[in-house]
């Protein structure tokens, strides 16, 4: 009689852990949060010095039932967004996180370091959000602002792209403010998502737009912890800050901050010898290469890449440069220009357009290709 209770116990016990860690059921993922990055710093506020932490982000691991896949994935977000960016679209339709989880990815969500759940403390930098107006004219409703040559060719996003129009609605409510300051933004994520490999360990990255140099930053600094990076869109072109909208010089060609060149850079990076090379075709842009012998990325030249972008994008005029550059500097790219791939149509948010998930097994054909 003792051993048959001992065994009732022992399985309502079992049954308790099974339906706990499901969250929900066994035949859904798991979800656990936790912060990392973070740091104690005394600031001054108004009229008092104290203590507080900054720069830590908030991370969402999320564990298929099954895990078949022999490392997680990092999703980094891009301008004004959040880690909801990947959960589901603004129209309700499953996101890319479900979509790597349904193939056994453990996938990790975040928001970057003063960005949604990722506190901000208002004594460091300044905040800005973009209007209704910005989302319009680079997102959502390209084609009728044709501030672009491949604008007119935006047919992805799902409603008008429009305020009033639902899911331009959803979208707008989802975006959130940033830090004005891009070099400090750049050095915080660098820092931040430095620290959450350290904690998580080898990892797959997938970056969105201005998320894209913090990548190339991380994969530098932690190089045999990045085992790939797919980057959509990532923020370029090199050397000239931020297309449409003119930011500061990207020093060190993809990056703000030090990336480190075989032979070196030299302080500054100045010693980054630079050419002007014409545009490859009317509706692109001009690049900026390195003089030949180029110097190498030493550190990101060991991790594969994947760069992605829209045929009706923004980013369709440049998005080449940052392709040709990496690949002068010695990294091995892949370039899916999707229209280029008969995948017509997308704008900047593509992980969220009409097709989100004919990209999304692009990049899981791509990512099961890669050994490293
Ligand atoms: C902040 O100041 C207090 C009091 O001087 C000190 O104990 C603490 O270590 C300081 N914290 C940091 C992060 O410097
Ligand atoms: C801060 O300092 C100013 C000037 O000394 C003073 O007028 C104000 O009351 C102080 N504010 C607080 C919250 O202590
Ligand atoms: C790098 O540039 C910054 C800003 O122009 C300057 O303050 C700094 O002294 C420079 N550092 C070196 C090592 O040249």
């Amino acid at each position: 009689m003792k051993l048959f209770t001992d065994l009732i116990t022992l399985l309502l016990l079992l049954w308790d852990r099974v339906v706990v860690a499901g969250y929900g059921g066994e035949d859904q993922p798991r979800r656990e949060f936790f912060y990392v990055g973070g740091e104690y710093a005394n600031l001054t506020l108004g009229n008092t010095t104290a203590q507080f932490m900054i720069n830590q982000i908030y991370v969402e691991k999320l564990t298929p039932p099954i895990v078949t896949q022999e490392h997680p994935i990092v999703f980094i977000h891009g301008s004004g967004q959040t880690a909801t960016n990947f959960l589901e679209t603004p129209d309700g339709r499953p996101g890319w996180a479900s979509f790597f989880l349904s193939h056994g990815y453990v996938v990790y969500l975040s928001d970057q370091p003063a960005r949604g759940r990722s506190p901000w403390h208002p004594s460091i930098g300044t905040m800005i959000t973009l209007s209704t107006s910005d989302i319009e004219k680079a997102f959502t409703a390209t084609s009728s602002h044709g501030l672009w040559p491949q604008s007119r060719l935006h047919t992805q996003w799902p409603g008008t792209g429009t305020v009033g129009d639902p899911i331009f609605d959803a979208l707008y409510a989802s975006q959130v403010q940033l830090q004005a300051d891009e070099l400090l933004s750049e050095a915080q994520n660098a820092k931040a998502y430095t620290a959450l490999l350290d904690k998580i360990g080898p990892a797959y990255i997938i970056t969105h737009s201005q998320s894209g140099p913090y990548g190339w930053r991380v994969g530098d600094l932690r190089s045999h912890l990045v085992k790939s990076i797919v980057a959509l869109e990532p923020g370029g072109p090199p050397f000239i800050g931020r297309l449409p909208y003119i930011g500061p010089r990207r020093t060190w060609g993809i990056t703000y901050h030090e990336i480190t060149y075989e032979p070196s850079a030299g302080p500054n990076a100045t010693h980054l010898e630079t050419v002007t090379i014409p545009a490859k075709d009317e509706d692109r842009i001009e690049c900026i290469m390195q003089v030949e012998p180029a110097k190498k990325l030493r550190n990101l030249a060991q991790v594969p890449v994947l760069v992605i972008t829209g045929e009706a994008s923004y980013h369709a005029p440049y998005d080449y440069c940052t392709v040709e550059y990496l690949r002068q500097a010695g990294v091995e790219v892949e370039y899916a220009d999707l229209g280029q791939e008969g995948i017509h149509g997308n704008g900047h948010m593509l992980f969220m357009e009409k097709n989100n998930l004919v990209i999304a097994e692009r990049v899981l054909r791509w990512l099961g290709s890669v050994h490293r």
